[in-house]
């Protein structure tokens, strides 16, 4: 596979936006002198700094040595023992904590539960008996398909207490997915639910599991949570309900300590070649990372209540709806549905109600926000707000500014943090009460993480520069390979930069030594001679007011090599605009190299569940093809549909 060594950067981006006096001086890290001492600290013995993370969770039997790397494996925190449920739950037990709320839930039909510390430690205790009784042992793969409900991070947590890996799978997968998930992880016990609500109707997960498990005979049991109550055939022998597994079942579970090594779960991530490759995170070195930048990126205290909207089916799910959080005793919100439903201010409507202190989402939600109006978060109080994040995609200035103003109302610093499902953490990210920001830009590497823009020797490229993002120390949260891979391990990850971890993503750092992603490097164009970053020229059609969102994507074309074309889809209600004004604009924004050969106008933009616009999709249809390869992932098949008409109209 070959990769640009340089990616031409044209994009600039100059406001600075710093934390308040008062945010820094409430904040866990705060202020310049703090993390510049936190930095030094890190880069003086990175592999020491994580001990001493390490050292604030709760261990069995402590490690003998702290790193084993055997380039390309690492192993973290070796001959310790620690079980992951004890240290989100059962030590927050002996104190006030324990009667604080963990979980506040809202259904997606209105329906509310709150569990708090000691509540969730016995239905967690109570599960964990039940699956035992269903035969799960320790080393033993489970495969988790449910909706956003408080029973989900049960599933989760009683997993790790036993130390059965989890694989969950995100429950708008469809059947095939999971069939293929199932089988890969070789999963003995599948938990899943009768259905979950979604934008007003049920989703069939029963059905789905029973299509997916009929070609798993590994499967031995399926537990089933009744959610929304519709009919469902339970096969004898093999489904049981969960309300049926847990009666009688005893809520004293000691939590064992389990091998710091352990596999803690394995989370499917699509691959380049559209084969789904099962991403392999271990015990102590999740936990570290996960509970570390959960506290020091969010700021986490006792008074916040954190939402992270994410699906526990993501990563981001994992690692800050579950794992991070609960390790810092945070309460945490959780929410079933979908964003607009009933109405578009649903999300500002549970923010005002539950007190939401804490806000994570994606940039693609924010779009989609900023392209429904500011009438609807106006509508609400959302004062209690001291803190935004974002994940997933570099957000663009404007969706940036918006977030701040609309939401933020211009008080609450913003996270954009990088990193991805192979990191297990967060890598690059202001720490809010510290970082000056920039909008676009996720900043710096968070103390402890080695990230650089190289070159395709892993050399340094200058400032200003764009390269490959890589990361050249193991860090805890790592991979460890890939599930029954590792030659995929090896090839995907360290093949490409001698000694380094390559991310797959392009990057430049500015004159301050700030990162700004530039998307994947596979989604970089190349025309006449220039590799151009389809981000940067997606960023400068969003700036046009009118637009709500856009896709960049590349054409073969016989003069340039390749061709520029937009896909764009207008704000609601605005007036339309021409595709040569479009155009115009980035010839403005960025320069006359950048402008698309073509835009063309859709409702909307073909995308995965978790929100990541699907540019091999676009391409296909941008050159003239019929879309091929792997679409499971898909979240809206007619948008993919519609495009296709205009296609051949
Ligand atoms: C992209 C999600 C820019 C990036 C946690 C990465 C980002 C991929 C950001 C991982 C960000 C994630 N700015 N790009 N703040 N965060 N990405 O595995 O391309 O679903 O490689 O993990 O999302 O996506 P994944």
């Amino acid at each position: 596979m070959s990769h640009p060594a340089h990616i031409t950067t044209l994009l600039k981006e100059g406001r600075v936006f710093k934390p308040s006096a008062a945010f820094a001086k409430a904040a866990h890290v705060g202020g310049r002198a703090a993390w510049d001492a936190l930095r030094r600290k890190a880069a003086k013995d990175p592999v020491r700094f994580w001990e001493e993370r390490a050292r604030e969770l709760l261990w069995a039997k402590p490690w003998r040595k702290a790193l084993d790397w055997k380039f390309p494996f690492a192993k973290w925190f070796v001959g310790g023992r620690l079980n992951v449920s004890a240290n989100c739950l059962d030590r927050h037990l002996d104190g006030p904590r324990a009667n604080k709320a963990a979980l506040v839930w809202e259904g997606e039909p209105g329906d509310q539960r709150t569990l708090t510390y000691r509540q969730l430690h016995r239905e967690v205790c109570v599960f964990a008996n039940a699956l035992k009784r269903l035969g799960v042992k320790a080393g033993d793969r489970v495969a988790i398909y449910m909706p956003m409900v408080p029973e989900a991070a049960v599933a989760m947590l009683a997993c790790a207490r036993l130390g059965a890996p989890h694989s969950v799978v995100f429950a708008g997968f469809s059947a095939e997915a999971l069939r293929d998930r199932i089988q890969d992880a070789g999963a003995k016990v599948v938990i899943a639910a009768d259905g979950g609500w979604r934008k007003g109707a049920v989703v069939p997960l029963k059905a789905a599991v029973d299509e997916a498990v009929a070609q798993c005979p590994a499967v031995e049991k399926v537990v089933i949570l009744r959610r929304t109550g519709q009919g469902v055939s339970m096969k004898d022998g093999r489904d049981v309900w969960w309300h049926d597994a847990v009666q009688g079942a005893s809520a004293d579970c000691p939590a064992v300590g389990h091998d710091s090594e352990n596999p803690l779960f394995i989370l499917y991530t699509s691959g380049s070649t559209g084969k789904p490759k099962g991403v392999l995170h271990t015990t102590g070195g999740y936990l570290t990372h996960a509970a570390y930048t959960a506290r020091l990126v969010f700021d986490l205290k006792e008074t916040d209540v954190f939402w992270c909207t994410a699906d526990i089916g993501w990563v981001t799910g994992h690692s800050y709806v579950v794992y991070g959080p609960l390790a810092n005793g945070a309460t945490v919100f959780m929410y079933e549905g979908a964003p607009m439903t009933p109405a578009p201010d649903r999300f500002w409507d549970m923010i005002e109600r539950h007190g939401v202190t804490v806000f994570y989402t994606a940039p693609t939600a924010i779009r989609a926000f900023v392209r429904l109006g500011g009438e609807h978060p106006a509508k609400h109080d959302l004062s209690s707000l001291r803190l935004l994040g974002t994940v997933g995609e570099p957000i663009n200035p404007e969706a940036w500014l918006w977030y701040h103003e609309a939401i933020g109302g211009g008080r609450c610093p913003i996270v954009d943090t990088w990193w991805q499902t192979e990191t297990g953490g967060i890598m690059i990210s202001p720490l809010p009460g510290a970082t000056p920001t920039k909008p676009g830009s996720a900043t710096v590497p968070l103390p402890g993480i080695e990230a650089a823009v190289v070159d395709r020797e892993g050399n340094p490229v200058p400032k200003g520069a764009g390269g490959l993002l890589a990361v050249r120390r193991p860090w805890p949260g790592m991979l460890r390979s890939v599930w029954g891979d590792p030659e995929r391990y090896r090839s995907q990850y360290f093949s490409q930069i001698p000694g380094c971890y390559f991310t797959g993503d392009g990057a430049r750092t500015d004159k301050d030594g700030y990162f700004w992603i530039l998307g994947r490097v596979d989604d970089v164009i190349n025309v006449a001679g220039h590799r151009l970053s389809t981000m940067e020229i997606e960023s400068a059609l969003v700036g046009h007011p009118r637009v709500a969102e856009a896709a960049v994507v590349g054409h073969p074309d016989e003069l340039k090599g390749q061709g520029i074309t937009a896909f764009v889809t207008m704000r609601g209600g605005a007036e339309p605009v021409t595709s040569e004004e479009l155009k115009a604009t980035v010839t403005k924004a960025i320069g006359a190299i950048a402008r698309p050969d073509v835009v063309r106008f859709t409702e909307s933009l073909p995308k995965t569940r978790s929100g990541k616009i699907m540019r091999r999709l676009l391409r296909d249809i941008a050159s003239g093809e019929k879309p091929t390869g792997d679409t499971t992932t898909l979240e809206d098949f007619a948008a993919l549909a519609r495009l296709q008409a205009a296609q051949e109209e």
